[in-house]
């Protein structure tokens, strides 16, 4: 028992040794989704506070980034959340991508898929409520839309 509990430890102290990359692409707030759709504040706010983690530029990393293994998981959500949907780069999107992004978002909200669960775990502030819920839903529509109409789609 002791010594699995020593070679654990030694296999936890060695993984520190490798640390995740934290440094955030360039932002250019031109091609950001907030800015471009002069998104109402607070529903900028909920977006940046629930989504801008692992799906934009402008990722606020915990103190649990720090630590391995679960920096290594968090950036393999980061990795993939941005090749998914990147909203700092949203406005480089065909119209076509952009709208089938929105039209996903809506749904993932509705199904409750995002945030991510274990993300809400270490960031309970990000859990969303069934009104923040209701105003992301309306607000992705209508710029979904927006999107649709001006570029009949
Ligand atoms: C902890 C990181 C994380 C957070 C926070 C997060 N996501 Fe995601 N998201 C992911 C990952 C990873 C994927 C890809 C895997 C999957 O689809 O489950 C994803 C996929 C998606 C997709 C699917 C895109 C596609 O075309 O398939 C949408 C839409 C999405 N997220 C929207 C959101 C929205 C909206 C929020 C905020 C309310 C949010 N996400 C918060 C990590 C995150």
């Amino acid at each position: 028992m002791k010594k699995i509990l020593t070679i654990l430890l030694a296999a936890f102290i060695f993984i520190q040794f490798f640390p995740i990359d934290k440094t955030n692409p360039v932002t250019n707030d031109g091609m950001d989704f907030l800015k471009i759709k002069r998104t109402p504040e607070p529903i900028a706010k909920i977006i940046q506070n629930s989504c801008y983690d692992c799906h934009s530029n402008e990722t606020k990393y915990p103190f649990y980034s720090n630590i391995q293994p679960f920096a290594w998981l968090l950036k393999n959500h980061i990795d993939e959340g941005r090749k998914e949907l990147n909203f700092s780069t949203f406005a480089t999107y065909e119209p076509k991508r952009q709208a089938h992004k929105l039209d996903e978002a809506t749904e993932y909200v509705e199904q409750k898929k995002m945030p991510l669960e274990s993300y809400l775990l270490g960031h309970p502030d990000a859990k969303l409520s069934d009104e923040q819920r209701k105003e992301l839903i309306q607000y992705f529509r209508k710029i979904q839309k927006e999107i649709e109409t001006s570029n009949a789609l």
